[in-house]
């Protein structure tokens, strides 16, 4: 598996750190950006993580900003994604096995660096599960046809 990641300014520690986390478990990614801490327009960082996953060039996506809601709103425009903001990991596990989530948002600035590390392992350790979810995420698919 391949992960697109990327923050915004107000992201950038705690992408660092899952970026690390990433590295110890072996998993290779792509770094999106942002690789300082000026100020940017997080809008622009989460349509590259989302567009390197619907291109297929990533498998799926972790955004970070200070809230994980900007990103997560600006990354479910982009046509095949569906972006979850999961700040425990029962959601985490959730978005994965009933939305087949493809993208991870988080917020820096409201949860700590040792729940985001769960989060992200269990996010990335879980399946869909298939079954009577496969037509509900059909039918967001065709919302996307709808408008
Ligand atoms: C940046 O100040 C902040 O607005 C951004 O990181 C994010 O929280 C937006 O949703």
């Amino acid at each position: 598996m391949k992960v697109a990641i990327g923050s915004d300014h107000g992201g950038f520690h705690l992408k660092n750190n899952i970026m690390q986390l990433l590295d110890e478990q072996g998993i290779s990614f792509q770094d999106y950006g942002v690789f300082t801490t000026d100020s940017v327009d997080y809008p622009d960082i989460s349509s590259s993580v989302a567009r390197a996953v619907t291109s297929g060039e990533c498998d799926r996506g972790i955004i970070i900003c200070g809230t994980g809601i900007g990103v997560c709103i600006a990354a479910n425009k982009i046509k095949g994604i569906r972006a979850a903001l999961c700040h425990d990991i029962f959601s985490a596990q959730m978005s994965r096995e009933h939305n087949d989530a493809n993208i991870l948002t988080l917020g820096e600035r409201v949860i700590g660096v040792g729940p985001a590390r769960m989060i992200v392992e269990k996010w990335l350790t879980t399946e869909f599960a298939g079954g009577r979810h496969s037509c509900r995420v059909d039918k967001i698919t065709a919302l996307e046809e709808q408008e």
